[in-house]
């Protein structure tokens, strides 16, 4: 394991501590939630813990049908009661985040949403001052005339790339497209970038997370981990 795996396992660590039996859960997607969703499996193999989770990517849902995790949908609870996911990028301060590069954006702000807390998981290298220093910014876009949505975005001052998959483009859960939009750093205030991407017909949902993380756990690769509130 290299040293962003071992902080993001301890980063899990701490956050699967946060849970009790009882609870609704969100269950966010990417290499740090398969860590949070083996150590669910783990505490449920060792004590009554009985939760539900709500899945937001078909690979989240899978690997937690595997490990027994039960689960249901947002037609089927009215709340959860916390969602634990991963993140791109960290702003210290703010707490606010990208999302994204895992694909599974939309789910996890709807799913983030219903949620009455929302706990992010990260290793150490996903901590920024800036929103945009180190990861492009997904964007999710229909497929309809996706390219005349891709020059609408980049009006706004920055460069969106399609998300490829091999040689199609890269397609979501929701059958939708990705582009990753660099330079976002420069454009701007997150909130005001966010308000309009968000006003251009054919854009679905941004990967921008902005005041709604009530703590960032983040992890080392010594095995300990930080809280930032
Ligand atoms: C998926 C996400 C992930 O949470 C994000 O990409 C972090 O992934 P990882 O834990 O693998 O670094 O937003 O859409």
């Amino acid at each position: 394991m290299d040293d962003a795996a071992r902080g993001k396992q301890a980063a899990a660590r701490a956050a699967v501590a946060l849970i009790d039996s009882g609870m609704r859960l969100g269950l966010g997607t990417g290499s740090t939630m398969a860590f949070v969703l083996d150590l669910i499996a783990e505490r449920r193999a060792r004590e009554t813990l009985d939760v539900v989770g709500v899945p937001t990517s078909e690979r989240t849902r899978d690997h937690a049908a595997r490990l027994g995790i039960p689960l249901t949908d947002l037609d089927h609870v009215d709340a959860l009661d916390l969602a634990i996911d991963g993140a791109d990028e960290v702003a210290t301060g703010t707490l606010d985040l990208i999302k994204g590069l895992g694909g599974a954006l939309l789910r996890e702000k709807i799913v983030q949403q219903a949620a009455r807390r929302f706990v992010v998981v990260a290793d150490e290298g996903k901590v920024v001052t800036r929103l945009g220093s180190h990861a492009p910014l997904p964007v999710e876009v229909v497929p309809f005339a996706h390219a005349a949505t891709a020059r609408a975005i980049a009006a706004l001052g920055i460069v969106p790339r399609l998300r490829m998959d091999a040689a199609a483009p890269y397609r979501t859960d929701n059958g939708n497209v990705i582009y990753d939009c660099h330079g976002i750093d420069a454009a701007g205030a997150p909130a005001a970038l966010q308000s309009r991407l968000l006003a251009i017909a054919g854009v679905v949902e941004t990967g921008l997370f902005l005041g709604v993380t009530e703590r960032a756990i983040i992890g080392r690769a010594d095995g300990g981990s930080t809280e930032m509130l």
